[in-house]
């Protein structure tokens, strides 16, 4: 072993409820998928079918080596209309922790992964100003009948992901096919507003969400169970290229704001894929030639070094990876993509920075958004007819460094399975 990591290091793999969970037909995005014209390349239908099949999928999971699992519940199912909670949903969330810890597995619940009742979006969304107090009450409401079985929870999902995506000028939005989209999903709630996490102001949705973010964190500690509680930020290696440089200003906008309200919490998750190049005009894009992954980005595993770097010298609370991964269907740049992930995070654990935990994204090859199916994500293939689960060899091999909590010497071929 050349590396150790720190006792009782976490590592586990993630899933989002609107990603796996199939049908979660009284959310905001369901609606979404299923107007015209929409942005959604195709409906994600019954996705990974993760809703019955959870149980199978914790105990691969567990079966691979990891600790933990890393998950979200959906708002959309807990209340499916304002004010009414759902017995039944709340029910299926029980036997979800449950099943984590028959199979010692470490639950990390995120409460908010980009999708809503759809009654939200019909009110107007994050920024109507209901939208705190009314996640606020979901929170305080499901910690009382989830709570003594919750280990980790987080609030919010990369809630500066609209403020990160307001600098990518390199990629060409289609606005107006995003703003029919918009207008017909309200049409098809019957409400003149469709206010969803993806479309709209970013600057107020960020400062609702803040606001969302500290009420809950008081809510979600009001109910049964103890357990820290804090919040997921997408960060991205951020590289200044040439004079005058918008970087430190991205940033600013983007980063700091979210990292001052995890300070203020119990922990701070990482979620990084890549880095950006920051230029006088905004990001510039990857640069001609280099390796791509199947999300259009640079393939950049050296981004969870310099962004934990970044994070811990503007947070004191510990720091967990909450998520880390690629888009490709080959199964051997998975295997690089962590090996040198790892590598770096090492380095920021030498350097005596309090990393606690690796999740990796994702568990299984699930709805990737508007790009649909396509973007291979997963430890674990999902065979879209049957539903049948494969381990991949980048799971086994990610499973072993989880099992002896360690680096071996730095393996240049993917290890054999077989
Ligand atoms: C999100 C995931 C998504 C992943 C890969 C993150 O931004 O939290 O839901 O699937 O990136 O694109």
């Amino acid at each position: 072993m050349i590396y150790t990591f720190p006792e009782k290091f976490l590592w586990g793999a993630a899933t989002a409820a609107h990603q796996v969970e199939g049908n979660n037909v009284n959310s905001d995005l369901w609606v979404l998928e299923h107007v015209k014209p929409t942005l959604f390349v195709e409906p994600s239908l019954d996705a990974c079918d993760h809703y019955h099949r959870f149980e199978e999928d914790i105990r691969l999971l567990a079966s691979l080596g990891l600790n933990t699992y890393r998950f979200s519940i959906e708002w959309a199912r807990i209340e499916p209309e304002r004010g009414v909670f759902s017995m039944a949903a709340l029910d299926h969330y029980r036997r979800m922790l449950a099943a984590c810890l028959e199979n010692d597995v470490i639950p990390m619940v995120t409460f908010y992964h980009f999708s809503s009742p759809r009654w939200f979006a019909a009110m107007g969304g994050w920024e109507k100003s209901p939208a705190a107090d009314l996640f606020v009450r979901y929170c305080e409401r499901t910690a009382r009948s989830l709570g003594d079985l919750i280990a980790f929870a987080s609030t919010f999902n990369e809630p500066n992901l609209p403020m990160l995506l307001r600098w990518v000028t390199h990629i060409e939005v289609p606005f107006t096919t995003a703003l029919l989209m918009g207008k017909k999903a309200a049409r098809a709630v019957g409400s003149g507003n469709f206010g969803c996490f993806f479309l709209g102001n970013a600057q107020k949705l960020q400062e609702v969400m803040i606001a969302a973010h500290h009420g809950a964190l008081i809510a979600l500690k009001s109910g049964p169970g103890s357990y820290p509680v804090g919040v997921n930020v997408a960060i991205q290696d951020e590289q200044a290229v040439g004079l005058k440089s918008k970087r430190d200003q991205k940033c600013a906008e983007v980063y700091d704001p979210w990292l001052a309200a995890a300070d203020r919490s119990d922990f701070l998750g990482v979620q990084t894929y890549t880095r950006g190049r920051v230029g006088k005009g905004g990001d510039l894009g990857p640069e001609q030639g280099v390796e791509l992954t199947q999300m259009g980005y640079e393939f950049w595993p050296e981004a969870l070094e310099q962004c934990v770097r970044y994070a811990s010298a503007r947070v004191r609370v510990p720091i967990y990876i909450t998520e880390n991964g690629i888009g490709t269907e080959d199964d051997t740049r998975r295997i690089e993509y962590i090996d040198r992930a790892l590598a770096g995070l090492k380095n920021c654990l030498a350097d005596g920075i309090d990393v606690r935990g690796y999740i990796h994204w994702s568990l299984l090859d699930n709805y990737e958004w508007i790009y649909g199916y396509r973007p291979k994500f997963g430890l674990v293939a999902v065979n879209r007819q049957t539903q049948q689960r494969t381990a991949k060899p980048s799971a086994h091999y990610f499973g072993e460094i989880a099992r002896c909590n360690g680096l071996r010497a730095r393996a240049t071929a993917p290890v054999s399975v077989d």
